[in-house]
C-alpha cells in the first residue's frame, strides 16, 4: 500500500487523507509506492495495449477505472524538422491524440477515479482550458458534477466549448489563472469538493505515464526529455515515473529534464538561470500560448529538483518563435498542436541553434495539446479562405490555371 509523502520535510500521511499541502510545512506531497513489495515484470506490460492502464501496478487506483482509453498516443520521428534543425533523432509524442485532445486526460483518468475510490461526490480545478475541458469529460462519465474556474477573457475557444458542453458549471474569474487556482483551492478546502489540479498528487500519478509511454515506444531511454512548462506538473510527474522505473531496475539512467516556458510567463527558466533556490513568480504573465500563461507554478519546487538532478535545463520562446514552430509542424510534419504545445519543439530549436544540445541526442518533445483547441489563433496566421462563384472558370482563375 503506497501513502503520501511531503517532498520538502518528509512527513508521511495515508493514502485516504484529503491533502493537498503538508500539514506541518506547508510543502507539495507526492505519492510513494513500496517498490521493493511490487513485482510486476516488463514483460507483463508489454502484452497490454499502451496506455495508462498498462501501468496500473504504478498508480494507486484500487476501483474500476473511470476510462475513456487515454494514452496510448503516438510518437513520431521528426524527419523533416529534425534535418533543418541537424537533429537526428527528433520525436514528438503527440498527446493532443487523447480523448478530450490534451494530457490532462491521463491525470484525470487517475484524479477522477480517485475521486470516486476515496468517496467524494463532486470535483473542482481551476484552469488555463485544458484541465478544465478533461475534468469535464471525466466527470461526465463519473457521473458526478464539475466546477471550473476560467481566467476571463484568456481560455481558448475550443477548451471552454469542451467544459460547457460536457456539463461542467463554468465559472470565468476576473482575474489571472493564479488567483483563480487560490480561490478553488480555498473552495475545495472550505467545502469538501475534491481539488484536481496538478497539486493533487494523485493526478500527476496519471501524467507520469508520457514518460513510461515513450520509454516503451522508443524501446530506449531518450537522452532529452522536453515539454511546455506552465504550473511545472506535468515535467515533475515524468521525472517522478522515471525515478520509479529506474528503482525498479528497468531503466538504468534517466534523460535531461528539458523545460520550455514563453517569454512572457517564465519564473522557472530564471530560477534555473539564475541558480535561484526557488521561483520568483511573475505578477502579470503574458503569452499568446494561453495555456501556459502562469506566473506563480505550484510544482515549482518538484520541477526545479527534475532539472536540476538530471542535468537538463530550461529556455524561454518568444510567442513569435512558437507560433513559427506551430506552423512548421503543422506543414512539415502534419502534426497539428496548439501553440503551449510547440513551445516544446520551438525550444528545441533554439537550444540547437545555441548548440547547447549534442546533435546525436535522442529527443522526445511532449506535444501536449490539439491544434483544435485554439482555432482563433489558427484563423489569424493563414490566409482566410478565397470565395468564388460557383462555376468552373471562376475555379480555373482562383488557381491561376
Ligand atoms: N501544454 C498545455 C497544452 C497545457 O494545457 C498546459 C497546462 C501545459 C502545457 C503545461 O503543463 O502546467 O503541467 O506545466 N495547462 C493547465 C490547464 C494549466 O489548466 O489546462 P504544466
Amino acid at each position: 500500500m503506497y501513502h503520501l509523502v511531503c517532498v520538502h520535510c518528509g512527513a508521511t500521511y495515508p493514502a485516504d487523507e484529503i491533502i493537498y499541502n503538508c500539514k506541518k510545512c506547508g510543502h507539495l506531497l507526492a505519492v510513494k509506492y513500496p517498490l521493493d513489495e511490487i513485482t510486476v515484470k516488463r514483460s507483463t506490460w508489454d502484452t497490454r495495449p499502451l496506455s495508462v492502464w498498462r501501468y496500473k501496478e504504478l498508480l494507486p487506483v484500487h476501483i474500476e477505472p473511470v476510462s475513456l482509453h487515454e494514452g496510448g498516443t503516438p510518437l513520431y520521428h521528426l524527419k523533416r524538422l529534425g534535418d533543418e534543425m541537424g537533429l537526428k533523432y527528433l520525436y514528438a509524442k503527440h498527446e493532443g491524440m487523447n480523448p478530450s485532445g490534451s494530457f490532462k486526460d491521463r491525470g484525470m483518468t487517475v484524479g477522477v477515479s480517485m475521486a470516486i475510490q476515496l468517496k467524494k461526490k463532486s470535483v473542482a480545478c481551476a484552469s488555463t482550458g485544458n484541465t478544465s475541458a478533461s475534468l469535464a469529460v471525466y466527470a461526465a462519465k463519473a457521473g458526478i458534477p464539475a466546477i471550473v474556474l476560467l481566467p476571463a477573457g484568456h481560455v481558448a475557444v475550443g477548451k471552454i466549448a469542451q467544459a460547457l458542453m460536457h456539463g461542467a458549471k463554468v465559472i470565468s474569474i476576473r482575474g489571472n489563472f493564479d488567483r483563480a487556482l487560490e480561490m478553488v483551492h480555498e473552495l475545495c478546502l472550505t467545502h469538501g469538493l475534491y481539488l484536481l489540479n496538478s497539486i493533487n498528487p494523485y493526478r500527476l500519478e496519471g501524467q507520469k505515464t508520457i514518460g513510461f509511454e515513450a520509454v516503451d515506444q522508443l524501446g530506449c531511454v531518450p537522452d532529452r526529455f522536453v515539454l511546455p512548462v506552465g504550473n511545472a506538473g506535468n515535467i515533475s510527474a515524468v521525472y517522478k515515473g522515471l525515478l520509479e522505473l529506474e528503482a525498479l531496475g528497468f531503466i538504468d539512467r534517466l534523460p535531461k529534464m528539458t523545460g520550455i516556458q514563453a517569454a512572457g510567463s517564465s519564473p522557472v527558466v530564471r530560477a534555473i538561470k539564475g541558480n535561484f533556490p526557488e521561483v520568483v513568480p511573475d505578477q502579470n504573465p503574458e503569452t499568446l500560448a494561453s495555456a501556459i500563461r502562469i506566473g506563480a507554478p505550484v510544482n515549482a519546487e518538484k520541477a526545479l529538483v527534475a532539472i536540476r538532478k538530471t542535468g537538463g535545463t530550461a529556455e524561454s520562446v518568444t510567442d513569435e518563435e512558437i507560433l513559427a514552430m506551430q506552423r512548421d509542424l503543422a506543414r512539415k510534419e502534419g502534426i497539428g498542436v496548439e501553440p503551449a504545445s510547440a513551445a516544446s519543439v520551438a525550444g528545441i530549436r533554439k537550444l540547437a541553434e545555441m548548440g547547447a544540445i549534442d546533435r546525436d541526442e535522442k529527443i522526445v518533445c511532449v506535444v501536449t495539446g490539439h491544434l483544435l483547441k485554439d482555432p482563433e489563433t489558427v484563423i489569424k496566421q493563414c490566409e482566410p479562405p478565397i470565395e468564388i462563384d460557383a462555376d468552373l472558370p471562376s475555379l480555373l482563375s482562383a488557381l491561376h490555371l
